[in-house]
């Protein structure tokens, strides 16, 4: 399998820890993949329309994206513990990761307004929007972290994915304001499939 990456995105960073979490890393090969809304990228273009990492070229020639999708797959490719359960689990699993996706989304949306637009084109209202998404989500997540105990599926893989991006993009926002979400992080961090992926 051939994995569409770029190490900054914490999307693609859900899939490389489900990766190492599942033990399939070895069967994957992982091609850097610089991609910006403004800049694309011709040979990911080819295999995805949206020109977007993650994308996940199959074994058998399929093209997977977006993060959810790659690692529902992945996960039906081990024999080991799920980390998307099935039953009832599995709608808070996928409940959890949509949190953690929508807060990334409005995290990598406020990036690329301050990174990438140019300033003349700015609108802060409209970051501040999704400064708010980022925090109420942040609020949200401080409330479920005592609850998950020893628990590292697909939705623990989400937030530990949000509190390692804003580490590494949004130094400033004090995050760890909300104790519970901040103690969880500090235990996770340690895990080999989150150390081996801190965005660069
Ligand atoms: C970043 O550099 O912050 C980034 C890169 C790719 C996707 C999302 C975010």
């Amino acid at each position: 399998m051939r994995l569409w990456h770029n190490p900054a995105s914490p999307f693609v960073r859900k899939v490389r820890i489900l990766l190492r979490e599942t033990n399939l890393a070895s069967r994957v090969e992982e091609i850097n993949t610089p991609v910006s809304p403004v800049n694309p990228h011709a040979e990911l273009a080819a295999k995805n329309p949206l020109v977007k990492t993650p994308a996940l070229e199959t074994d058998d020639s399929r093209v997977l994206y977006d993060s959810s999708v790659i690692c529902d797959y992945l996960d039906t490719l081990h024999s080991g513990a799920k980390l998307i359960p099935g039953g009832a689990a599995r709608w808070d699993a996928l409940r959890l990761e949509s949190l953690c996706d929508g807060i990334l989304d409005a995290a990598v949306l406020c990036r690329y307004e301050t990174a990438v637009r140019p300033e003349a084109l700015r609108w802060n209202d409209w970051v501040n929007g999704q400064l708010t998404k980022i925090r109420n989500g942040l609020d949200a997540l401080a409330n479920e972290a005592p609850t998950w105990g020893n628990t590292f599926g697909i939705g623990q893989i989400g937030a530990a994915c949000v509190c390692g991006y804003l580490d590494f993009r949004f130094a400033d926002e004090n995050w760890r304001s909300r104790a519970a979400l901040a103690a969880w992080y500090e235990s996770v961090k340690q895990r080999a499939s989150v150390a081996a992926t801190v965005p660069a």
